[in-house]
């Protein structure tokens, strides 16, 4: 492999409170070993268009803290194609590029194992996902800090559901994947939780219900993974209330508001490791591979395991709500 001199770096997919802290570390680590640092903008479709600019060291100065991405975010429906792909590879070598970071989830992998197969351009990508669905790290940066931010919603929840026994399903995010919704549920001490990996007939949920809730004096709190198959919190209160017209139900889905924010201290700290070990890899001739942390060890994962495979949900922590929910 040529020597690496300039390496460019893209944010991609849904934003995630941390993206800035990446890049920063990503800009830095490219100047602190001597190459110089390109910022792709609107992830690959910059790429296309050739939204590309040189960056120093003070263009990341004081954003670790910042929510959202300086680089903007897009899902690139252009770079799917072999025409999209050539054209974003042609505007790397016109500014001399010689390398990739990606910073999303499993889609924007997708795209960057065929972009870097297709046209021989070192890739490396950092898991900058609030959904946490990434094989090969334990974390996603923007996980945790999407965690704190649905945990302190539904505390706020918790008050108001107390004041009148009322029964709440808040509905969180994750797409496929139940991970945020399973933390939230323990850290609130929610009463149940419904997540996409597990087929759900309801019978647990309206056991619990049926037998040990009691909505004349307590409230109850569920948490349902947007993903979960029985078609999310509408339909599932809506089918609750039918079995039980004397329950007073509300229904709260948080959105949006789980991708923003200050990323956390545990999300600046994973974001500035996993900057510099994209940068390390690619200077050591590694390319086609995402960066992770497992076991509190940085790793390296090749695209095709990482895109591949599907991260379990824990069942221990799954029978936890369970258990901590018996009345
Ligand atoms: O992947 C992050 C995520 O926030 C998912 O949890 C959610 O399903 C999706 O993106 C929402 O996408 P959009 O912002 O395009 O509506």
């Amino acid at each position: 492999m040529a020597k690496i001199k300039r390496i460019g770096v893209l944010t991609s997919g849904g934003d995630a409170p941390g993206m800035n802290a990446a890049i920063r570390a990503v800009v830095r680590a490219t100047l602190y070993n001597g190459c110089e640092a390109y910022g792709i903008y609107e992830g690959y479709q910059g790429l296309i268009n050739g939204d590309i600019k040189k960056l120093r060291s003070n263009h990341v100065s004081n954003i670790i803290q910042r929510g959202g991405t300086i680089l903007k975010s897009a899902r690139s429906k252009e770079f799917r194609t072999v025409e999209g792909r050539a054209k974003a590879a042609a505007n790397m070598r016109e500014h001399k590029i010689d390398a990739l970071v990606v910073i999303g989830g499993d889609g924007s992998f997708t795209g960057a194992r065929i972009f870097g197969q297709e046209h021989g351009i070192p890739v490396v990508g950092i898991p900058g996902t609030i959904d946490n669905d990434l094989y090969g790290t334990d974390s996603t940066i923007g996980y945790d800090t999407a965690v704190n931010t649905a945990v302190d919603a539904v505390d706020k929840i918790k008050d108001t559901a107390s004041a009148h026994n009322r029964l709440f399903f808040i509905e969180v995010m994750g797409r496929d994947a139940g991970f945020i919704a399973l933390r939230v549920a323990i850290s609130t001490g929610a009463e149940a939780v419904l997540v996409p990996e597990i087929e759900s007939d309801l019978t647990d949920l309206n056991d619990f219900l049926g037998k040990d809730y009691d909505p004349t004096n307590s409230s109850a709190i569920v948490i349902v993974a947007e993903g979960e198959k029985s078609g999310g919190a509408m339909q599932i209160a809506e089918k609750v209330s039918k079995s039980h017209p004397n329950y007073d139900i509300r229904v709260s889905i948080l959105g949006h508001m789980q991708r923003g924010g200050s990323p956390s201290p545990f999300d600046r700290v994973l974001a500035s490791q996993l900057g510099v070990a994209a940068v390390e890899a690619l200077l050591d001739d590694q390319s086609n591979i995402m960066v992770g942390i497992m076991n509190k060890q940085i790793t390296q994962v090749p695209f095709n395991k990482t895109i591949k495979n599907t991260k379990s949900l824990n069942p221990e922590l799954l029978k936890l709500v369970k258990v901590l929910s018996f009345r």
